[in-house]
């Protein structure tokens, strides 16, 4: 079969090119609670295709007749992304995959097992020659159905390095096209899981004809690190979710890493196809399909991401917005940055909000309001406009009496 469906990630610009897999509707709908109905699928995939997203994971379709369905849905909606389905090293499921996924107008299939000795006493029962075995005869399987077929090492982070090598190198010969090393377990560091990727790719034969994919979940904190230093490492496939979601802490955050190359694009020459402009309404998509709230400091998309309370930030971001703001609020999708009346704000932030709000006053009706304002927040968690409205217009009224 020929390799037509691959995804170029030459260089278009002098930034090298790294693909999004979004997993939001696989490893996101893992975490406990996080089903999401058949429309809300449609509906994230539909987002995530029109965003740039370039790998959707839509489902494990020999999970359940439902998740067949909408993987065989969003295969024949999808517009541009290539559409996954996920498939264990079983050749049940790797013909229920491919099925799935045939209606795509790039479909994927993309199978796993476990390559660590933990995994394979416990789990999977199996020696490591069993397992390479295993691994020729289901990525041969799934190479027969498409062209495009993703293997990945469940556990790679503990997997001996020398087996690692050749579970990869037989993966590539039975003709995977993206190669993911998952850190499953949310262990690794950011130094040794892009040495993962350096060794793996300096050490395999054929590495140079594949794709290495990262895959980190966030157990430490540190999917989203880990992620960028496994670019740095090599590979050029990223696999997030969106606001994190997935399997116990989650998964690498997809606008968290969209931000960070676009925003450090001087350190990290990489960039990808994803619009930020529509990162909040994704997030506030995946959320409300989902019923799990994102976090109000949550990079990039939480709630006070671009809120500003206290009085010395206030003041600078009044003066100039880069004072305490690396990327601007429009970049991300949201209408504007908010200085939040409390009782950490300053008068020229007071001064701002009453301006903002219609009201004019002098300098010594602006101080009264202001110390009653300061009052008011030592006592109210949350200063509404209305309560601002309600303490301005009475001493307005009050001036009259
Ligand atoms: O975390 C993991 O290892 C996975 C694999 C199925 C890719 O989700
Ligand atoms: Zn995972």
């Amino acid at each position: 079969m020929s390799n037509d469906n691959r995804i170029s990630t030459e260089r278009a610009t002098n930034k090298a090119r790294v693909l999004i897999f979004d997993t939001t509707l696989r490893d996101g709908e893992q975490c406990p609670g996080a089903t999401m109905t058949f429309e809300e699928k449609l509906d994230v995939a539909h987002m995530l295709d029109k965003m740039g997203v370039d790998i959707i994971e839509a489902g494990f379709p020999i999970a359940s007749n439902g998740d067949f369905e909408a993987v065989a849905e969003i295969a024949r909606r999808s517009e541009n992304a290539v559409i996954a389905g996920l498939a264990r090293a079983i050749s049940g499921d790797i013909a229920r995959c491919g099925e799935a996924v045939r209606f795509a107008r790039r479909p994927r299939i993309h199978t796993f097992v476990s390559t660590s000795p933990i995994h394979l006493a416990h789990q999977m029962r199996k020696t490591e020659e069993e397992v390479l075995e295993i691994i020729t005869a289901t990525v041969k399987q799934a190479r027969n159905l498409v062209d495009d077929v993703e293997w990945s090492a469940m556990d790679a982070t503990r997997t001996p390095i020398d087996y690692l090598c050749r579970a990869v190198e037989a993966a590539i010969r039975s003709g995977a096209t993206t190669i993911n090393l998952p850190d499953t377990v949310g262990y690794a560091t950011p130094q040794e899981y892009g040495d993962m990727f350096r060794q793996i790719i300096n050490r395999v034969p054929g590495a140079e004809k594949v794709i290495f994919s990262t895959h980190c979940h966030n157990d430490l904190g540190l999917a989203v690190a880990n992620s960028l230093a496994g670019i740095e490492g090599g590979a050029r496939q990223i696999e997030c979710t969106i606001n994190g979601i997935g399997e116990r802490a989650g998964n690498a955050a997809l606008e968290e890493i969209v931000m960070a190359l676009k925003v450090r694009g001087d350190v990290m020459p990489y960039e990808t196809r994803v619009e930020g402009p529509m990162l909040t309404r994704a997030s506030r998509l995946v959320s409300a399909a989902t019923s799990f709230p994102v976090q109000y400091n949550k990079a990039i998309v939480g709630k006070n991401a671009f809120a500003h309370e206290s009085g010395i930030h206030q003041d600078g971001m009044l003066k100039n917005k880069e004072t305490y703001e690396i990327m601007t609020p429009a970049s991300v999708g949201v209408s504007k940055t908010s200085l939040v009346m409390g009782k950490h704000s300053g008068r020229a932030a007071f001064r701002d909000k009453l301006s903002e709000m219609g009201y004019e006053l002098g300098e010594n009706a602006l101080q009264d309001a202001f110390t009653r304002f300061k009052e008011l927040a030592d006592r109210k968690k949350h200063v509404y406009d209305e309560d601002i409205e309600a303490l301005v217009d009475e001493q307005i009224a009050s001036a009259y009496d």
